[in-house]
């Protein structure tokens, strides 16, 4: 039989998997990926936006010692972005009052030595079109140079023959001629956890949309003679246990996000008997969280962290420092996804990878969950009352992922405050950071105490699935 399809696989198909159970159904096209949280100066960086005629959140790591390869997953991530935005500049309604989403989410397919490869998948909904499409790129610290999957094969001829043996893989899955020696259509090539080269495509690139994701898994014999000297870098990377990265000036540029001595919690409040109001920052941890915990810290306010469990998962020490530092941690789930165009599996498990992922890094799984952009359903509502969870969102939006200028931010969470209030604000963003010592300067000269949400609530009764927006 044909080795290929992302649908399960005998074991057997290729050379070292065979030694696995020979019951086992194992999928020989999973892509192995290293544990984000593992890679020293790596941060989540994301960009988000939600309004009435767009969903969009997309991510990618930032690595220290590794500029060149940052700047390429910024520009291919943008990529995405801008042709998605040119079709949704109009407001329109899809069927089921559905809204257009990109999603862009990322893992390691490698990160040890002198290499990383960062495997990105682009997720657009439009309504009738859409798909996803993979790209992985690599990167190479000995050149300091980012070189796209083609690249792990040797010249035009290694392309040829990779195709061939590609080909001969997929056999009737794919119309064959559609799989070229182009390099543009070879956009993401990575390893298994055997250490087969795992070649896959972006939708509609070889097959028909409906098909799903096409991918092959080479054994060694095949595409070990393939392989450029890059290639054979790659490979060895992809599959080093333990995985060490070690750029050359990564070990300068990392800082710890910790200080030595940790500020202490803030005393909690009584909200029957203050003037409470609770800020909540969405979709991090990210490159500014660190810097917000000082601003929070040095003027003894507490918050809510709805945090993204793919971010939280790329940095747990931050989320450690935001539960010692005395705020709450609440669960924005793992993905990111728009969760009312999702089926209630797919809801559930989304929020309980996040669930356990804040668990592992603080003890402590979060009891309270913010829906991205707000959205949901009844199916939504049910999964969140069979978790126990109460749905969060905010009646104070300061539209800070629309505005770059801190002041301007600030002046609309001054402006709408009122006791008792859930302001919504986004950590991933530098000038969202920079609007908090404002906020919490001229709310406090106003009485205000900075609380967590369940402080807010304490002392209501707040019904498992239902929502609350102050
Ligand atoms: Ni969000």
């Amino acid at each position: 039989m044909p080795c290929a399809g992302v649908l399960a696989l005998l074991a057997g198909c290729s050379g070292p998997s065979a030694q696995r159970p020979q019951h086992a159904i194992v999928d020989v096209t999973a892509v192995h990926t290293i544990n984000p949280g593992s890679v020293p100066g790596l941060t989540a960086v994301t960009r988000s936006e939600q309004d009435d005629r767009r969903r969009l959140f997309a991510g990618y790591p930032s690595i220290a010692g590794a500029e060149p390869l940052t700047d390429a997953l910024a520009k291919a991530v943008d990529a995405q972005i801008r042709p998605f935005k040119a079709d949704t500049r109009e407001r329109s309604t899809l069927p089921g009052g559905n809204v257009p989403e990109l999603n862009v989410q990322w893992s390691l397919a490698a990160a040890s030595g002198d290499i990383v490869g960062v495997r990105l998948l682009s997720d657009r909904f439009l309504g009738v079109s859409g798909g996803l499409s993979r790209q992985t790129i690599w990167y190479d610290g000995a050149a300091r140079a980012v070189r796209p999957s083609a690249t792990l094969v040797d010249g035009r001829s290694g392309l040829a023959r990779l195709t061939e043996a590609v080909r001969a893989r997929l056999g009737t899955e794919t119309n064959p001629s559609q799989v070229r020696a182009d390099p543009n259509t070879f956009t993401s090539i990575v390893f298994n956890e055997q250490g087969d080269m795992v070649v896959e495509f972006s939708d509609y690139s070889v097959a028909p949309g409906a098909a799903g994701r096409i991918a092959a898994a080479l054994p060694h014999d095949t595409y070990g003679p393939l392989l450029s000297e890059f290639g054979r870098r790659a490979h060895d990377a992809a599959v080093a246990t333990p995985p060490k990265l070690a750029l050359r000036s990564s070990a300068a540029t990392t800082a710890p996000s910790a200080p030595s001595t940790r500020p202490p919690a803030p005393p909690r409040t009584d909200c029957t008997k203050a003037k409470c109001i609770a800020l909540t920052f969405e979709d991090g941890p990210g490159p500014y969280t660190a810097r917000l915990l000082d601003i929070l810290a040095a003027r003894k306010a507490r918050a809510t962290f709805f945090v993204v469990g793919a971010n939280a998962d790329a940095d747990p020490e931050l989320l450690r420092r935001e539960a010692a530092e005395g705020h709450e941690i609440g669960n924005h789930t793992q993905s990111h996804r728009d969760l009312s165009r999702l089926p209630a599996m797919k809801v559930n498990s989304d929020i309980q990878r996040t669930d356990e992922i804040v668990r592992a890094a603080t003890g402590k799984a979060p009891t309270l969950l913010r829906p991205p952009y707000g959205a949901g359903n009844a199916t939504v509502a049910e999964v969140a009352r069979s978790l126990g969870m109460p749905q969060i969102l905010w009646n104070v939006d300061t539209r800070d992922w629309h505005d770059h200028d801190a002041r301007v931010i600030a002046d609309r969470a001054v402006s709408k405050a009122r006791p008792g209030a859930i302001i919504l604000l986004h950590d991933v963003r530098r000038s969202s950071v920079e609007a908090v010592p404002r906020i919490l300067q001229r709310l406090q000269d106003e009485g205000y105490t900075f609380v967590t949400v369940s402080d807010l609530l304490a002392g209501r009764r707040i019904a498992p699935g239902s929502t609350v927006r102050s």
